[in-house]
Parts: C-alpha cells; structure tokens; sequence
C-alpha cells in the first residue's frame, strides 16, 4: 500500500518537474545559449545534458522503477527540449534582427533545413533556387543571409583590413589550424622555384595520356592525379606517384571519400563536431584518418628539420606549432588539389565540346611563336589561353558556394542595404558569377569577353574565383602556371573529342559542391594531333 502511495506521489511529482524542466528550457536558451557560438563546445553540452538526465533519472527509478523512470525522464527531458527550442524558434521567428528578410519558413529557426537540402552535396543548386525565388537577399539560416547582389563579394573579402572576419565553420579542423589562421603567400618571384615541380608532372601527364590514345578515357582521373601529385611534392616534398603508377593512391582514395562529410554537414559547424566527436559514420572515419595520415607525413617531413623541433619546445610552443603544420597541410593539399583539376576537366570539357576553341588555341600558339611551353613568360601573356581559364573559373568556381564571412559588430552596408552585426554572409560564386546584370550571355562560354571583347564584362566585381582582400587564395599564381602549361602543353600534342556516348551533360548534372566542387565523369578521346605541330 505504502509503495502505490510512494508511486501515485512520485508521478505527481514529475508533472512539477515537467513544469519546471519546461521553465528551464527557456531561462537555458534566454541566458545562456543566446550568447556566443557554441560549436565548439557541442559535445560537451551534450555530455553536460546526459549527465543531468543520468542524475534525474537515478533516485525517481527508486519510487518508479526503471521503466517508469525512464518514461518519465524522457517526458521531462521533452518538456525541456520543448521550452529551449520553442523559445529559440519564437525568439528567431519573431524577434531576430533579421526577422524582415524572406526566405524559407524553417531556416528562420534552424540550419538543419540546410543540412537535409545538400544531403545530395548540391548547395550551388540550392543556392540557384533561393535566388530565383526569394530575390538577392535571402535569410538561409537563423544568423545567416545569403547575398546574390554582385557588390558583395567586393564587400566581404577586398581590402587588408577588411573587417569581415572568418566564421565558425574555419574551426572545423580543431585542434588543427591551417593557412587560414595564418597566412603566408606564394609569392610571384618563389613561384619560379614551383615550376620543375608543375613540368615534371604535366610531362608525365602527357605521357600517361599518349599511351591512352585513341581510346575513350575518364580524363578526371588523370588531373585528379596531376594536381595531388604536385600538392604531394608541395606539402610533404614527396609526390604521391599517382601519375607514374597509373592509379590512385590509398590515402586520397581515403581522403577523397571524407569529403563526402563536407557538403551535408557545411551549413552546420556543431554537427561537424558531434560527427567527429562520435565517429560512426564511414565518412567521417575517412576524413579522420586522412588527417592523421597528413599528420604522420608531417612529423616524417620534419623529422629532418630537428631544429624546428628543437625551437617550438624550447619556446614551449611544441603541440601548437605542430597542430598548425599538420593543419597546413591538410588546407594546402585539398585547397590546392582539387580545385586546379575540377578546373582542368571543366577546361577540357569545353574544348571537346566546342573544337574551334582548340584551334583558336594552337592558332595563338602560332602566332606568337610559341614553341617552347616552359616560357612561362609568353604562357601568361597569351590572351585566348587565358581568355578560356578565366571563362571556365568564371562559370565553373571551384569554390562555388563556401566561404562564409561574418558582418563586424556594428554591422556593415552590402549592395545598399544594412546588416546587423555578427551575420553570416554567404556569396555563392556559381550564381553571382553568372549574373545577366554582369556578364552579356552570363551563362554562355564566351572567353573573348576577357580581352577582346571587354563590353561583354559589364561588372567585374562579380567575378572572384579566388576570393579577395587579406584571405584570398595564396595558390593563385601556382594554379594559373599549373592550368597554363597543362592546357597548352597537352593542346600542342593532341585532338581532344568526347568518347562514344558521351555529350558532357554528366559533367555538369552530377558536380557537387564540398566546399570545393568536384565535376561529374567526363569521357574523352584523345588522338595525337595531326596537322603540324608549332
Ligand atoms: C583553380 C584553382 C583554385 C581556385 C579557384 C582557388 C580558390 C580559392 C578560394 C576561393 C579561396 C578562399 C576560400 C575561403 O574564403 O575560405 C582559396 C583559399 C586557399 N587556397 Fe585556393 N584556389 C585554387 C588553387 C589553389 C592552389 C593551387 C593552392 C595551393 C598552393 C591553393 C591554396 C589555398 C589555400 C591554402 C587557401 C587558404 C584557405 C583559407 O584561407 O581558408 N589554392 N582558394
């Protein structure tokens, strides 16, 4: 009798308790996590919430049982649930600073709507729609607005001292940090000493390509495998030997599935962190032992470098200075890899698609002499060549939608409008790039627009593939020498047609967008080139 009574007291009490956890809910939101970022501090506050669970449910079990403990510890965790995300939505919805700009219902109260959209890694197609359909300024996240007015990419990235700075999403590789914590440019005059590094494998590119001649090839592959070899050389001073042994290495197999991670799980920091936190998923095991394999080639490079060692313990700054070497290398070798072959592979689709653009291109290289492709000199200077780079960056960033900056405190004016402080500004490359207002036939391959027919540029800020300001791209004279001298060394040698079968739609259809953008298949033909070679 004693214990019905105990019980019948102790389920009554819950209702108290939902009362009160639904009360805290809200006090937890309006004091605590209104405040700051928090992506950082994810697991632990999840932790801290399991561990208050665990102390609620240990002594009701007493007076209710495990199952009932349980039942009721679930409702009164919902009723917490209940008050803190019923508050974050009332409070986002109704009261943000950003309340007035449209966009979709739910990504006023929570990025996840953003996170379930890019399962498919399409943020660029996303990105389009939001445009077409909520105009040039639209709210995509709680904090987040994403501007299609071309100013904007001026706005957040130009100047030293611009005062945008980077958000949450630049912690993801903690307690690694990279070149995007600090910044150290390639210069122009240390980017003669890259060039035996870029030629050495261009040549073993073209060789890997003559004994394919005639036969339909996935040419992905073999820019995929040009570009990580000369990273490889780059950040480890040891190539990967992709293109000398005709196949993909383990660890950018590895590394290349990781960042399947990148395109659902971009729109939300915190999750990253949970992801990391508690490795389940496959890919997130890629990307974790991809960083540990950057890691150990790291410490082998430096093994040879004792004095740098010997410098950060003595100054007692050993894990710090290692955490950012290994960083380095990891933002080194996908920032650098992937988007100079993404590149190459839109380069050529364009050049299979469209013949009279290869011959416009030997044509050039007649004219001007050019017989000697390590001229670098003459390379940078020819108008078409660099006519089809830029027109293939313009359409195809590749970086087509990342690269978050945060409003200053104060706020900030962007394309004639104010914004609050401390607001994520996204500026998708892939539409702005693409905008009628700025380019004449904006979605057309038009490079003559970039030298001799400057009146179909009808806004330039609406182009910066490589970004701007302080945080530009410090791989942009690296990577023109690099497409330079693969696209003329390779047109000087060979025809380029589609494979049997193939019209290029895949090369578009199936890009996606992590971060960097990697293309669809595309299948080629090459033939060695028949008419006279300059
Ligand atoms: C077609 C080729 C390339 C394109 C379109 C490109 C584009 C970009 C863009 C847009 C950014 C700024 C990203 C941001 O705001 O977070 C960036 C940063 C960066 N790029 Fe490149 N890049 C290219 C090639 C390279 C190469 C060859 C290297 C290697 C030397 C490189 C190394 C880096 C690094 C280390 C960063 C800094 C990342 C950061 O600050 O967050 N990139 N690149």
């Amino acid at each position: 009798m004693d214990q019905t009574i105990l019980k019948i007291g102790a389920f009554e009490a819950t209702y108290t308790c939902k009362a009160i956890a639904f009360l805290v809910g809200i006090i937890a939101h309006r004091s605590i996590f209104i405040y700051g970022e928090w992506h950082l501090k994810a697991v632990a506050v999840l932790q801290a919430h399991l561990a208050i669970w665990a102390v609620i449910l240990f002594p009701a079990s007493r007076y209710l049982g495990a199952v009932g403990a349980l039942q009721e510890g679930s409702l009164i965790a919902l009723a917490y649930a209940t008050g803190l995300f019923g508050s974050i939505s009332v409070y986002r919805t109704l009261f943000h600073p950003l309340r007035h700009y449209p966009g979709p219902l739910l990504a006023r109260m929570t990025k996840l709507w953003h996170v379930v959209r890019c399962l498919d890694s399409k943020n660029y197609v996303v990105m389009e729609e939001m445009h077409k359909k909520y105009g040039d300024f639209v709210r995509t996240g709680p904090n987040e607005l994403t501007i299609f007015h071309p100013d904007t990419l001026v706005t957040i990235y130009e100047g030293n001292r611009n005062p945008f700075t980077k958000p949450a999403w630049y912690d993801n590789l903690r307690p690694y940090t990279g070149l995007n914590t600090h910044r150290s440019k390639l210069q122009p005059t240390a980017l003669a000493s890259y060039q035996p590094n870029v030629t050495t494998h261009a040549d073993c590119l073209a060789n890997l390509i003559e004994e394919q001649v005639g036969k339909p090839v996935v040419v992905n592959q073999y820019f995929y495998w040009f570009s990580w070899d000369v990273m490889g050389q780059l950040a480890f001073s040891k190539s990967f030997g992709m293109l000398e042994e005709g196949k993909w290495h383990y660890a950018i197999k590895m590394l290349r599935k990781g960042l399947e991670l990148v395109g659902p799980f971009t729109p939300v920091p915190w999750l990253t962190r949970v992801a990391f936190a508690v490795p389940v998923l496959d890919t997130v095991r890629n990307f974790l032992k991809m960083e540990d394999w950057c890691a150990r080639r790291m410490d082998e490079r430096i093994s040879v470098s004792s004095y740098l060692i010997g410098w950060s313990a003595k100054h007692d700054r050993l894990t710090k200075d290692l955490h950012t070497l290994y960083g380095d290398s990891i933002a080194l070798i996908i920032a650098g890899s992937d988007t100079v072959a993404y590149t190459l592979v839109y380069i050529f689709y364009y050049l299979a698609k469209f013949p009279s653009e290869l011959e416009k291109l030997r044509q050039e290289q007649k004219q001007e002499g050019l017989t000697d492709m390590h001229d670098f000199r003459k390379l940078q200077a020819l108008p078409h060549l660099n006519g089809v780079i830029n027109e293939v960056l313009r359409l195809h960033p590749a970086v087509p939608t990342g690269g978050l900056r945060e409003t200053p405190a104060e706020g900030f004016e962007i394309g004639g409008r104010w914004v609050p402080g401390n607001t994520l500004i996204c500026a998708p490359r892939w539409t702005i790039s693409r905008l009628e207002s700025c380019f004449v036939q904006g979605n057309d391959f038009i490079p003559e627009r970039w030298y001799s027919k400057p009146e179909m540029i009808l806004n330039k800020k609406a182009f910066a593939p490589f970004a701007l300001g302080a945080y530009y791209c410090i791989g942009k004279n690296l990577a023109y020498m690099e497409m330079q001298y693969v696209v003329s060394s390779l047109v000087s040698k060979f025809d380029v047609r589609f494979a049997p079968g193939e019209d290029g739609k895949g090369v578009v259809d199936d890009m996606v967008d992590q971060f960097t953008a990697a293309p669809g298949q595309l299948r080629v033909v090459f033939e060695k080139r028949k008419d006279v070679v300059v």
